[in-house]
């Protein structure tokens, strides 16, 4: 049949109470060949939750802890940009539950009141140039309280129930974020990002704004002039010149 198959998320469902990463487990069953495509894996909590860039991430119970598997038919290059995809679609999933409006950073966070709500980490294994499968985590602070988040985090991270002082359904908010999960991997799969830039710049947080963005060591500012067909982030420089960033941690200023 022609065209791409339409994966179905959350076809399979490994719900643990406590691990120490989702990504972890959904890795070695994957690796085992035991997590089908768009199978879950979902814990009430993690004990060393994983964020990007070797970073901790906190995961008491109150949170979503999940990782999906996927294995798409992609070059690694095409792989990258999906955890803009996905960071949009987690986005949008929780937009149906709150008026104030939920923002993306790129490349992968997703914002309420301009502090960090839910986070992407996107792991691949790779044999050679081709791809085994896809791990992609996903973490939403749901009801967490002021005190489930680490005092050095408190400007900087926020939860649903801190922003909106409401109590949320978890498996309601899982059932939207897999939907619309579902949804940007079958748009993705047919137009590449190309058919969810536009999308993704509505939502972005730092458009048109000056920022500076951490990559490969270093410290660029400038303008953010949007991202690209590829999912790079676009940047003008103080001196004029355009550049073109794949990955990194953009900060205002
Ligand atoms: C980030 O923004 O740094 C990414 C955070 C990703 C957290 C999720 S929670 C479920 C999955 N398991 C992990 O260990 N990490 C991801």
């Amino acid at each position: 049949e022609p065209g791409p198959r339409k994966v179905r998320f959350g076809s399979q469902r490994l719900q643990l109470d406590e691990t120490s990463s989702t990504n972890t487990v959904a890795w070695e069953m994957a690796d085992q060949g035991r997590l089908a495509e768009g199978g879950i894996v979902i814990a009430a909590r993690q004990t060393q939750g994983k964020g990007r860039r070797g970073r901790r991430w906190e995961s008491p119970a109150g949170g979503l802890w999940l990782s999906i598997v996927l294995y798409p038919e992609l070059q690694v290059r095409d792989v990258v940009p999906l955890s803009l995809v996905f960071a949009l679609a987690v986005a949008c999933a929780l937009q149906r539950f709150i008026t104030a409006p939920v923002k993306v950073k790129w490349p992968n966070d997703v914002l309420l009141g301009g502090k960090k709500v839910a986070g992407i980490l996107l792991e691949i294994n790779t044999e050679f140039d081709m791809i085994k499968y896809v791990v992609a985590g996903i973490g939403v602070n749901v009801n967490l309280r002021a005190e489930d988040l680490p005092a050095a985090l408190r400007d900087q991270a926020t939860s649903l129930y801190l922003e909106t002082g409401q109590e949320f359904d978890l498996e309601a908010v899982l059932s939207a974020i897999l939907a619309e999960l579902e949804k940007a991997y079958a748009r993705y799969l047919e137009t590449g990002f190309k058919g969810l830039r536009r999308q993704f710049m509505e939502r972005c947080a730092h458009f048109g704004q000056p920022v500076t963005v951490h990559t490969q060591g270093r410290d660029l500012s400038g303008i953010d002039q949007g991202i690209d067909d590829h999912g790079c982030l676009r940047l003008k420089l103080k001196d004029g010149r355009l550049v073109r960033v794949t990955a990194g941690d953009v900060m205002p200023g």
